[in-house]
């Protein structure tokens, strides 16, 4: 490739990153109201036009990474009230939306932590949201359900059974993991592709909160979220 051609792909790329930053603004607005109010993020709330917008008037096809989910809730709680589970570790956040987790891994004193997400509106809000926190974290966006994870020490899944068929992938990959003597540890608010049986047997609650209001209003038919620790007979 033409040095021509890599300058202009890094400017259309830094452009379009520039772009991804001035809509996420434009349709969020900063937010304490949640489980971790120690933390800042960019977030639809209530008083944003996209609350009640129509898909064709949103400018982002499904953006999981504005909203803080029950799950996401619990786990960085948890983690905040449980420093010494992360401190020294390397953090991975699965599916990581605004990068929540992350941060209060982070915020714990976690050595190295990397969010992840596949979807790269949800890494731009990511690396916004850090810097608001002032943490740094780091951001890949490759699917890695399935790999090996050796760089990591500790995962963090808040909120990612919400379909059963990935669930159960979810499931297996982890497993695997746990035998590696990794520590998972899970964030669900009761979700129906989690509170499968075969799911639930390799897993032990450490803890569950009410959540507030607005997250209840949010997320029908859900009060409160666990977090739990896999558990792997070896
Ligand atoms: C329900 S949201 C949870 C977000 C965040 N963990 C929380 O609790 O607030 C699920 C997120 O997982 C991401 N996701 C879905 N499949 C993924 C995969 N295979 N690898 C990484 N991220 C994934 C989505 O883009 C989305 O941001």
């Amino acid at each position: 490739m033409k040095w021509s051609s890599v300058c202009m792909r890094v400017l259309q790329m830094n452009s379009m990153k520039s772009c991804t930053i001035k809509k996420i603004k434009e349709c969020t607005m900063l937010s304490r109201d949640h489980l971790t109010p120690e933390i800042e993020l960019h977030l639809i709330t209530p008083d944003c036009y996209l609350w009640s917008a129509s898909e064709e008037q949103s400018p982002f096809q499904d953006p999981f990474w504005a909203f803080y989910w029950p799950g996401g809730q619990a786990l960085s709680r948890y983690v905040l009230d449980n420093k010494e589970l992360v401190a020294g570790k390397r953090v991975l956040d699965v599916g990581s939306g605004s990068g929540a987790c992350a941060i209060s891994a982070a915020m714990s004193g976690a050595i190295n932590v990397t969010a992840n997400d596949i979807d790269y509106v949800s890494c731009v809000s990511i690396e916004i949201n850090c810097n608001i926190n002032n943490v740094f974290v780091e951001i890949i966006s490759d699917n890695l359900v399935g790999s090996s994870c050796d760089l990591w020490d500790c995962l963090l899944v808040g909120d990612m059974f919400y379909d059963s068929e990935f669930g159960f992938k979810m499931f297996t990959w982890l497993k695997k993991l746990c035998l590696k003597d990794k520590l998972i540890l899970v964030g669900d608010p009761g979700r129906h592709a989690f509170k499968e049986t075969i799911i639930k047997n390799h897993l032990q609650c450490v803890a569950e909160y009410p959540l507030l209001k607005n997250t209840c209003l949010e997320n029908t038919g859900f009060n409160t979220a666990s977090v739990w620790k896999f558990v792997c007979d070896k």
